[in-house]
């Protein structure tokens, strides 16, 4: 019996429902016994002929002192880890501390987070181990567009979509009214993102009560694998709005349905360009199930980028660390809810003969539509926007328009709305055919 079938069999009696939903890859995937496995057993060893790294012969690198220098705030120990290879699942370090972070809201078991780079990444092993041709993934539109290149371009996996909003507000069955044709027993992946990316939105404790009720039907119906991409988390600017993760919600509530988190430095500690995320299943973290996702995990991101970078790991490591980090974050988050409510306000008095704001409460967007009557192309106003306003903003096809307020100062938002205002009803007053 293979390596990866004794995984599978592993994983079937841990989760039945992920081995269900296995793609064609993921059955195939095992982290082979090759170089990073022995490495790995021999880290500590007196003498370690292992690894093709530099060092001094008892682990420390041997690098040039400008490159050490680079990393001058650090102690001597953290650098050398910040310039060695990071173990493939990440540094345990890090782990720890990203699953200590995890386990202040926990209400179920689940592994010890296997690191990333970056969330795309994260999402791009969850393809790979979950979707394949033809496998549908379902997912609320709008969304983030780069779900498209990771499920369908890559893996061939089909999208299927229910809209986020119905009636101008939002729409817990969206992931279900998606499902709706699919063959019942079938397995498939759902995508859930809050704080939303474009919409800037995130469930009330009652819509996030349908919104979990629609995803347990559906589990009646299928093997469900759910995505919850919290890229966003934390980023709630109003009382009443859930922060916590769904991912809570739905461990261990349905035998065919299995969350896994997906979140990271990137957003939640403003360390966009760290490249740091991780992934983590709603499993006991001992046991043969979550051992057999770990193996594959590994297999697979050994595969794609070796290992995951080790300087930005330390770097977390040392933020996570710091008891001053997390009244940062709120400082920042403050600054956001700020820009936020700026944003909401000049939003209230909008021209709705024109735009119509969707709803927002939370993370960095919000998300506006062009008034279906003026025929306007959301791109077409976009270059407007960009050619006669020094304004830039996110087309989404067809009538869509992204603010990225997380980038704006709070005194400029009144005069961007503004901006966008006028340039729909200069565009609105043209003639039809003129372009823009
Ligand atoms: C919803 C969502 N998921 C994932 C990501 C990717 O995060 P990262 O930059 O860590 O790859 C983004 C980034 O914009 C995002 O908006």
């Amino acid at each position: 019996m293979s390596l990866a079938d004794d995984l599978n069999r592993n994983l079937r009696d841990g989760s039945p429902v992920l081995a269900a939903a296995l793609s064609e890859l993921g059955r195939r995937t095992a982290f082979p016994p090759d170089i990073p496995h022995q490495a790995a057993e021999a880290r500590g060893k007196e003498l370690n002929a292992t690894i093709g790294q530099v060092t001094d012969g008892a682990g420390a690198p041997l690098a040039p002192a400008s490159l050490r220098s680079a990393f001058g705030g650090l102690e001597r120990k953290d650098t050398d880890r910040a310039i060695l290879y990071s173990p493939i699942e990440g540094i345990a370090e890090l782990r720890r501390l990203w699953s200590d972070r995890l386990g202040r809201s926990a209400s179920a078991p689940f592994t010890l987070p296997q690191v990333t780079v970056g969330l795309t990444h994260g999402l791009s092993l969850v393809a790979d181990l979950f979707a394949g041709p033809d496998r549908p993934v379902a997912i609320a539109a709008p969304f983030w567009g780069n779900y498209r290149q990771i499920f369908a371009l890559r893996r061939g996996a089909r999208v299927v979509t229910g809209p986020a909003y119905r009636d101008g507000r939002f729409n817990p069955r969206a992931i279900v009214e998606a499902l709706a044709g699919e063959e019942p027993g079938r397995p498939a992946v759902a995508i859930l993102n809050f704080p939303s990316n474009p919409g800037g939105y995130s469930p009330t404790a009652e819509e996030r009560r349908q919104l979990v009720a629609g995803l347990l039907e559906e589990a009646d119906r299928r093997p469900l694998v759910v995505v919850l991409d919290d890229a966003y988390a934390g980023l709630i600017y109003e009382e009443g709005v859930p922060a916590g993760s769904l991912f809570w919600e739905l461990a261990d509530r349905h035998p065919n349905l299995a969350p896994i988190k997906v979140d990271g430095a990137t957003k939640e500690l403003s360390f966009f360009g760290g490249r740091v995320g991780f992934l983590t299943f709603a499993l006991p973290p001992d046991g043969a199930a979550a051992a057999a996702l770990e193996s594959k995990l590994k297999c697979l991101l050994r595969a794609a980028v070796g290992s995951p970078p080790a300087a930005s790991q330390v770097a977390l490591i040392g933020a996570l660390r710091d008891r001053a980090t997390p009244g940062q974050i709120e400082a920042i988050r403050q600054r956001l809810a700020a820009r936020y409510r700026a944003l909401a306000d000049a939003l209230s008095d909008v021209d709705r003969y024109l735009l119509e704001p969707l709803p927002f409460n939370s993370g960095c967007f919000a998300l506006i539509a062009l008034k279906e009557n003026l025929e306007l192309d959301s791109n077409d106003v976009r270059r407007e926007l960009l050619e006669r306003y020094d304004t830039g903003l996110i087309a989404i096809a067809p009538r869509y328009l992204r603010i990225a307020f997380c980038s704006v100062r709070r005194a400029a938002l009144p005069e961007l709305v503004g901006r966008i205002e006028r340039a729909v009803r200069g565009m609105a007053g043209r003639p039809l055919g003129t372009g823009g």
